[in-house]
């Protein structure tokens, strides 16, 4: 792999041990996956920040890095922990997960990360232009910055993103290569999608078909709105990136490779699947019974209008069981301005930050029957929580959490 200067005197340890560990990293990585060089980026996502996800080790080797001096030199930013910084006493979030998870939290700051705790980063201003090379790791931010962004990015992981943000780079493989942003599927889908919840079972059904391929989808007509449309984008990533493991698909007329390339886009060799509905997806998220103990939204973090839009579903409708609504705290703190958050508090809901479903401690906490409207949630959560889980559309959760069960 050809280095340059800068890049060998880090990896020789010209600028201390903890860049020298990181270049290692990166070098390391970049022979694996065959780069020739590496390529700056401009900024870097980091991801395994919840306590539940990296527990006591994931901290000792954090603490490990903070202490040989290792400070990120491109923006960086936090992906969602296990707790809200604010909320979590009153939520009944456990103490000891809580004080682990606010150090984890305090390493990566003192090391330059910015605490957003947030897996859509695109919904506060943070967000890379067509063909700008970033290194981000949480799989749906992943999916939309390829994808809806066009930017160009690996799936890091949280390490590799970090070696990244110390290094202001990362080996040139993969996604961040022409050749390989080109689609490997053809995915003809001749059934209507009505809602996002439609798309993420879509995209539930495409990962497991395509693995870590580049779907091009056809046949798909996009709400006209662009805050629905932004939904539906982030819940057929998410799902794609959660039952498989898609990093970048193209929708023909809508995603902005799509646009340039049109049919060249896809592979000469491209498979070809067809979907006639989405009731097989429908059927593995959706575990029988109607019992609930919670009902969460915000797989991935909701953007500001689609908080909006949940408040008034509820419309000052009284909730009979606990719903979580999961985004970042700047998106809460502008939807508080707007007086959302006080009217979805007093129907009885939650407006958490920095965290969600999947990363918080809810088996610990004694959640198990778990209602969402996100395929990427009701894929992890009877693995990652042991949950029972409900799903169905926005509407469908906001009306079980009115009438109690789903
Ligand atoms: Fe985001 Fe958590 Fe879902 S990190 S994509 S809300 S699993």
């Amino acid at each position: 792999m050809k280095l340059t200067e800068k890049e060998q005197a880090f990896l020789d340890g010209k600028h201390g041990l903890g860049l020298k560990k990181a270049m290692e990293i990166l070098v390391a990585l970049g022979k694996i996956y065959g780069a020739k060089e590496m390529v700056p980026v401009t900024s870097a996502q980091i991801a395994g920040v919840s306590y539940k996800n990296i527990g006591d080790s994931g901290l000792e080797f954090l603490s490990d890095w903070a202490n040989q001096n290792a400070r990120v030199h491109v923006p960086a930013f936090m992906n969602p922990a296990g707790i809200d910084r604010q909320l979590w006493r009153q939520l009944g979030f456990p103490e000891a997960f809580a004080q682990n998870q606010l150090e984890i939290i305090e390493v990566l700051k003192r090391m330059g990360v910015r605490a957003t705790l947030t897996c859509t980063p695109y919904h506060i201003g943070i967000v890379p232009q067509k063909g700008e090379h970033i290194a981000w790791s949480e799989s749906s931010a992943v999916s939309y910055a390829n994808s809806v962004l066009g930017a160009r990015t690996n799936r890091e992981g949280g390490p590799s993103a970090l070696a990244a943000a110390f290094c202001g780079r990362t080996p040139r493989f993969g996604l961040h290569l022409h050749e390989n942003r080109l689609a490997t599927h053809r995915i003809l889908v001749h059934c209507q999608l009505k809602s996002s919840a439609d798309f993420g079972l879509l995209g539930y059904l495409v990962g497991k078909k395509v693995g870590n391929g580049v779907p091009f989808f056809q046949g798909i007509d996009l709400p006209a709105e662009e805050t629905e449309r932004t939904a539906c984008f982030k819940a057929v990533g998410a799902a794609m990136a959660a039952s498989g493991a898609v990093a970048l698909y193209h929708i023909e007329g809508f995603t902005p490779e799509a646009k340039s390339y049109g049919e060249r886009i896809v592979k000469p060799d491209a498979r070809v699947i067809d979907i006639k509905d989405l009731d097989e997806a429908s059927l593995a998220l959706n575990q029988p019974g109607d019992q609930i103990d919670l009902v969460t939204l915000g797989c991935p973090h909701v953007s500001l209008e689609e908080l909006k839009s949940i408040a008034e579903l509820i419309g000052g409708q009284r909730l009979q069981k606990p719903l979580w609504i999961a985004t970042s705290a700047i998106v809460r703190e502008d939807a508080r301005a707007q007086g959302l958050v006080d009217a979805i508090e007093q129907a009885g809901g939650r407006v958490l930050a920095d965290t969600c479903m999947v990363v918080a401690p809810l088996e610990e906490m004694g959640i198990q029957f778990i209602a969402t409207n996100s395929a990427k949630a009701a894929t992890y959560l009877p693995s990652h929580q042991g949950a029972v889980v409900r799903f169905g559309t926005t509407e469908q959760c906001v009306k079980a959490a009115i009438n109690g069960y789903f």
